[in-house]
């Protein structure tokens, strides 16, 4: 018979000890991965911290550490409150949400990560007290370019025998009218005539028939000396700032081109001068003039071309798909010069795009182009919320996020 030895005392507290010490190492092992596994599905947490402060410098600092950019069709007010907010880039809705819950201010998400900030509900979201201030003034004055039944055909290769002539209608029977400090949204797929129809305003593309009146004068009248004239005034910025860059020639060079060719300023030093400043208002640095095109980043080279365009003191600036080309963070920065550009020089814009989500965002009326002519024209909200064209509702359709 077997003896039964009786335990003796810690026999058995000391595999029950065991056994607890190792779950607690495991318990701790889990959190720790499950931990690691959340920041690493979830990309890496982010806090902000400002105190009386102005919500744009809270904005710049996320934008800073996160690909998230923000543009602003608002005047940020100080904000006298103390923000705490995490960015995590996967549940951004979220974390903007707890940003503006302190603020008067609203938000957009325009594409992935690109956000629009704008004036609350209180302001009433889509007719804030400024926009109609500001309507006010843009449509109570003449227009500074009117268009009437501008049409640019071109011909096409119908065949060696074919006798009748066949014509792409590129631009057909299109009428506007663009009032001065205003930017009217031209927005329709490629291939649809935006480009041609900007450049025939300027006549580098000569219009077949239709009439463009610029501050008055018929410019399908003009000469060759007063439509070179005329073209101070008016200016072209295109999506690929490269090729419309003289690799060659420095920045500098390169912006006081204009400058001399148009005898703009007494002589080179204060031709000079102009140029340097020119450049530090699309925040670049004096060091830049001495550079070449192919030194810059694309987001840069489109400010130089802003630069070099804004050299003649021009009232309007046709922008065809001027930032098309560039990341979404970048593009933030360039509209929010753009419109910069427009209150403190009272430009005017044309801004061209096929992106419906951005001339939205930029413009006062928009006009949707389809096969060369202009099928909806207005306001952008009531546009993008009550399209009335078929046409329309599949171009809205067709942005990422609808
Ligand atoms: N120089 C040209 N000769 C013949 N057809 C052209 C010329 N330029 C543009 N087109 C045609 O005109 C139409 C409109 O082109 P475009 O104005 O470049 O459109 P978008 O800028 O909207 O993409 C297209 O069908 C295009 O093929
Ligand atoms: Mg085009």
């Amino acid at each position: 018979m077997k003896k039964t030895v009786p335990l003796k005392r810690g026999q058995l507290c000391l595999p029950l000890f065991k056994f607890l010490v190792v779950m607690k190492l495991a318990i701790v092992l889990i959190l720790v991965s499950a931990v690691q596994l959340y920041a690493g599905v979830y990309g890496q947490k982010i806090t902000v911290q400002a105190q009386q402060t102005e919500i744009k410098k809270i904005l710049t600092k996320i934008e800073k550490t996160t690909d998230v950019r923000f543009l602003y069709n608002y005047d940020l007010a100080p904000l006298n409150k103390k923000i705490d907010f995490t960015v995590n880039n996967i549940d951004l809705p979220a974390a903007l949400n707890q940003l503006f819950a302190s603020t008067s201010l609203q938000y957009r998400i325009l594409n992935d990560n690109l956000v629009v900030v704008m004036a609350g509900d209180n302001a009433a979201a889509y007719q804030p007290a400024e926009i109609q201030e500001r309507k006010d003034k843009l449509y109570n004055q003449q227009p500074l370019l009117k268009i009437n039944r501008l049409s640019t055909w071109f011909p096409v290769n119908s065949g060696f025998f074919s006798r009748s002539k066949v014509f792409v209608k590129a631009v057909n029977e299109v009428s506007f009218d663009v009032y001065p400090g205003e930017t009217l949204g031209l927005a329709g797929e490629s291939g649809c005539g935006k480009t041609t129809l900007g450049r025939s305003i300027l006549r580098l593309i000569e219009p077949t028939s239709g009439s463009i009146e610029f501050g008055g004068t018929n410019l399908r009248g003009l000469g060759k000396k007063d439509l070179r004239d005329i073209r101070k005034d008016i200016q072209i910025i295109f999506q690929d700032p490269y090729s419309s860059l003289n690799p060659r020639l420095t920045v500098g060079d390169s912006l006081m081109e204009p400058l001399q060719v148009h005898q703009f300023y007494a002589n080179h030093t204060r031709r000079k001068k102009k140029v340097l400043e020119l450049l530090e208002r699309v925040n670049l640095l004096p060091e830049h003039f001495n550079r070449y095109p192919h030194e810059f980043s694309g987001g840069q080279r489109q400010r130089i071309v802003i630069a070099r365009a804004l050299a003649l003191q021009p009232k309007f600036i046709i922008c065809d798909e001027s930032v098309s080309a560039l990341d979404v963070s970048v593009q933030a920065q360039v509209l929010n010069l753009i419109r910069e550009l427009q209150q403190e020089l009272n430009l005017t814009y044309i801004f061209i795009s096929h992106d419906l989500a951005v001339i939205k965002h930029i413009s006062d009326r928009m006009m949707i182009m389809n096969k060369g002519e202009i099928v909806e024209m207005g306001d952008p909200d009531e546009i993008y919320y009550h399209p009335k064209e078929e046409y329309t509702k599949k171009l809205i359709a067709s942005i990422p996020g609808n």
